[in-house]
């Protein structure tokens, strides 16, 4: 028996996944795998240092300490192999956010933006609300596997300002090797576009793949990157309002630091920092239990489908703890999709076309919950459809 097998009612704790399921899917009786966080308890000495801190009553305006830079810097050094030094790290609320003040603070209006989706939704909201032109390097889809398409990408960057990178890629759980990488940055280096990637789901990642922060391949394209982080996802703690970027360049830190200080967006959250340094000082033994547990529900929905639904056929996700299923097999379009699944099947997941045109036909399965959870999801499917005429 796992720590992590045991289910927890979120129902009633302001949770987006569970409260907000009328909102989103216009009924509130369907099991919700869908927004990015997990069904699964943080660490023990993520929840006692805020236990802690919550204790003493006085919950005021807070610094970063020291310790919050030590903690960033050990982590990518021992999980990532990456030497970053202290005075390029800046604390952020959020990796979205930041994304929205990087577009700002380096592109003028009507500067272009590089993207591959399909991608993590608020990607496309970059170039709508920000005046700039969104442009789109399509990942090829070939036989459950996902690839970049060279060409087209530098005949958009030889346009763009900036190329945001996902990195892991959600949703498509692709970990990028060395030589993809090193080819997009050789790209933007030469067609001078800076690389801004966002790397929340770095820490998520399914031996033998190995995640390479694309900013450590050479010094040329650490000067030319701005990295996103945070312990979010990999513990559980979204909640909390808690990021930060990492940027050698120290024109392009003060630009966006300039940006952030316009909006006077310079405080942290007292029990995100507290959160962020417990986690990293002592959460890898529970990351490690969380990896074999997550490979397991992989491997479960897998067998599954292949044995009960060979109509929906999983891309093997080499990190993130989102599955991105081909449902195309099953002939509807994506309305039909997306009823299905609501009114059928009863399951609330991300249809795949809101990550752009090239998720049509698929649909992301957050599978970071309890295996009796995944257990019911696959039943309510394989019910649906069976069923479905
Ligand atoms: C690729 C990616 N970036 C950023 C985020 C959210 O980051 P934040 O909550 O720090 O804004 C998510 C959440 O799902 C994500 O998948």
């Amino acid at each position: 028996m796992s720590l992590f097998d045991k289910p927890i009612d979120r129902c009633g704790t302001h949770s987006v996944k569970y409260d907000e399921r009328e909102a989103k899917f216009g009924t509130g009786d369907l099991l919700p795998l869908w927004v990015a966080d997990m069904d699964l308890p943080s660490p023990r000495c993520v929840t006692e240092a805020l236990v802690k801190r919550a204790e003493h009553p006085i919950y005021g305006y807070t610094v970063y300490p020291d310790e919050f830079f030590n903690a960033i810097e050990g982590w990518m050094h021992r999980r990532h192999g990456w030497r970053i030094s202290r005075a390029s790290i800046v604390p952020i609320p959020g990796v979205v956010p930041a994304l929205n003040f990087l577009v700002t603070a380096l592109t003028e209006p009507g500067e272009g933006v590089l993207i591959q989706p399909p991608v993590y939704h608020p990607f496309f909201r970059l170039g709508k609300h920000h005046g700039r032109e969104l442009l789109e390097n399509q990942l090829v889809y070939d036989r459950g596997n996902y690839t970049v398409d060279f060409d087209d990408f530098r005949a958009k960057a030889k346009r763009a300002r900036l190329f945001v990178l996902c990195s892991p890629h959600n949703p498509v759980g692709r970990v990028w090797s060395r030589e993809e990488l090193e080819t997009m940055a050789a790209i933007c280096l030469e067609e001078e576009c800076l690389i801004i990637s966002d790397e929340v789901h770095a820490d998520i990642v399914y031996a033998p793949h190995r995640h390479i922060p694309i900013a450590s391949v050479s010094p040329a394209v650490a000067k030319a990157t701005i990295t996103l982080n945070a312990p979010s996802k990999t513990f559980n703690i979204a909640g909390l309002n808690t990021a930060y970027a990492i940027a050698e360049n120290d024109t392009i830190r003060r630009r966006f630091e300039t940006e952030l200080r316009r909006f006077d967006l310079t405080m942290g959250n007292l029990f995100g920092i507290e959160a962020l340094m417990a986690a990293y000082r002592c959460g890898e033994p529970w990351l490690e239990e969380l990896l074999g547990y997550l490979r397991d529900n992989i491997a479960f929905v897998t067998d599954y489908l292949r044995e009960h639904i060979p109509a929906i056929r999983p891309v093997m996700p080499d990190a993130t703890y989102l599955m991105w299923l081909d449902c195309s097999d099953l002939g509807m379009d994506d309305a039909q999709l997306e009823r299905f699944f609501v009114e059928k099947a009863k399951l609330g997941l991300n249809s795949g076309i809101s990550f752009g045109a090239g998720g049509s036909g698929f649909i992301r399965l957050n599978i970071g919950c309890p295996r009796s959870t995944l257990e019911e999801a696959m039943e309510r499917l394989k019910g649906a459809v069976e069923n479905d005429d």
